[in-house]
Order: structure tokens, then sequence, then C-alpha cells
């Protein structure tokens, strides 16, 4: 990878929501974009405001405006919308990389959910995806041609228990993606989800039992686990001219984790070299 990238996303204004600190995804997102050539705001809610580093990746990234937003709040995302537009004009891409479940974080097993909290996930972790697309489109602040990425995981199509109601969250994620992607369609706009391997951060590391879950797929995947800098790469060129007719679409990037049964390295954990 060239160090001074390759322009791809030059001209191309944006928003990026959910960097909290240096290990999230959507930061290491907002700087390969700023790499690439691309303005953008980027986005979180007060209290991540606070807790995380968010103006030092503003200072990194060209002084990007930053916007305290609830993406599970239409007024919000209307000001946050209607903000950007007046600095940038239309925008060219929106990466949602928002996930959160009190369920998960309290520990709250999946037979025992708080249903207030259930609705929560579903509101902050899938809704939040509805949210964003409508607003933006109501506050006319999205250009014909744009591109809407949101980061998924594979706990949509398989059953990874410790990952609770976060599983249900993504599978409506994913549904939402493609129930939006027909109705963009017309106006030239794609959006995916990106089905990312566990990645060390502050929402994965929250998952009780995640150790496993990374150590197991790094076991499984021929290619190991994607690192969130990995990930960041591919989302690029989903929000690139490269990939204009990709749309409606969950893409693994997972080093191989969704094809695979049975590893050696797997075998050879349970049974050695019997
Ligand atoms: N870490 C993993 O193992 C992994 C694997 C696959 C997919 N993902 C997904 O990647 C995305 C980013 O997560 P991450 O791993 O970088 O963790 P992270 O904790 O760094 O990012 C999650 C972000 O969501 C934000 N958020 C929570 N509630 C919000 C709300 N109401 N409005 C706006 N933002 C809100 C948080 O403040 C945080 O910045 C999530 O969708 C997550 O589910 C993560």
């Amino acid at each position: 990878m060239s160090s001074n990238g390759f322009n791809l996303l030059q001209g191309k204004k944006g928003i990026i929501f959910g960097p909290l600190d240096d290990k999230s995804i959507a930061w290491k997102i907002a700087e390969v974009a700023y790499r690439e050539g691309a303005e953008f705001g980027i986005s979180n809610i007060k209290v991540a405001l606070r807790m995380g580093q968010i103006d030092e990746l503003a200072k990194k990234c060209g002084d990007a405006p930053v916007i305290v937003c609830d993406a599970s709040n239409n007024e919000q995302l209307d000001a946050a919308f209607t903000q950007l537009k007046e600095k940038f004009g239309k925008l060219d891409f929106i990466v949602h990389s928002i996930g959160m479940s009190p369920n998960v974080r309290k520990k709250k097993d999946y037979m025992d959910l708080n249903y207030d909290w259930f609705h929560k996930t579903l509101d902050v972790s899938a809704l939040s995806l509805h949210r964003v697309v409508t607003q933006a489109l109501k506050a006319d602040a999205l250009n014909g041609g744009a591109s809407i990425v949101a980061l998924s995981y594979i706990g949509a199509q398989r059953i990874f228990t410790k990952y609770g109601d976060m599983g249900d969250a993504k599978a409506l994620l994913e549904s939402v993606t493609r129930s939006l992607g027909s109705r963009l369609g017309e106006r030239g706009i794609r959006i995916n989800t990106i089905s990312q391997s566990p990645t060390v951060t502050t929402a994965g590391s929250g998952i009780v039992g995640f150790n496993a879950m990374y150590d197991f797929a790094e076991k499984l995947s021929p290619l190991g686990n994607a690192s969130a800098d990995e990930c960041a790469d591919y989302v690029l060129t989903l929000l690139s001219d490269l990939t204009r007719k990709v749309t409606m679409q969950n893409l693994y990037h997972d080093g191989g984790f969704s094809s695979m049964g049975i590893s050696d390295a797997i075998f050879e954990m349970m049974y050695g070299d019997k």
C-alpha cells in the first residue's frame, strides 16, 4: 500500500459515523479517506466525544468538522446533515460504523434479555442506518452516485452464542441495507455492508468471550483475521468510483472465515496429532 495513497477519493465529501479512539474501525477509515483526498465530517454521540480522542482525529484529517449526533435521533441527524451541507454541499459518501448492545455490555444471556435494552440495541445498531439514510435524503444532502457503507459481522448469518442480541441487530442491519438499496438505485446511490473479522476495539472487546471468538476465527481463516487497517482499505474501494455497480451486498472481509468448515489448525487444537 502506498503511503501517499491513490487519490481515489479526490474531490469527494462525506460523513463518517463512529470513530471513538485510534482502535475504532471508523478511525482507520477516516485516516484512509483523508489520505485519498476526501473531505468529511466525523460524528459521534456527546459522551464519546468526551471519552474518546475525536478532536485528535479531526486535527489529523485537515480540521475535519466534528459533529455531535446520536444516530438514533432524527432531529439530531437532520441538524448534522444540514450543517454538513452548508459546509461541503451535497455528500458523496456515508460510513455507518456504529454498534452498541446494553444486553451484551451488561452480560445478559440471550435467554434472559432486557427488552428495553433489546430495543435500544436494534435502534442504535440497525435502525440508525435507516434513519441516517432517510434523514440525509430529506435534507437533500446526498449526491447521485453516492456510496453508503455500514459495518456488519457474520453473527448475522450464523450463531455465535456470546454475540447475544447483536446477531439479531446485524441481521436487521443487512436486511435494511437491501431494502434501502432497492429504493436508492433510481438515484444512482449504492449501499453495502462489510462483514468484518473480530477486531480488537472498544465495541469488540466489550463482548464476553471476545478473545475466544477472535482466536477461533484467526485459526479458521486461511488468511487470518482482517485488521481494522485492512478493513479501512476495503471500505475505501467501496467509497471510490471503482465499485459503482456494487449495491445491496454483504461483503465478507474476514480472511476466508465465512467459507471454512474446519481447518488443520482447529483440528490439531482439538485432537493434537492423533
Ligand atoms: N470489533 C469487531 O470485532 C467488529 C467486527 C465486525 C463488525 N464490527 C462493527 O464495526 C462497527 C464499529 O465498531 P468498532 O469495532 O470500531 O467499535 P467502536 O466502539 O470503536 O465503535 C462503535 C461506535 O459506535 C458509537 N455509537 C454508539 N451508540 C451510538 C449512537 N447512538 N449514535 C452514534 N454513534 C454511536 C460509539 O460511540 C463508537 O464510537 C460496529 O458496527 C461494529 O458492530 C465490529
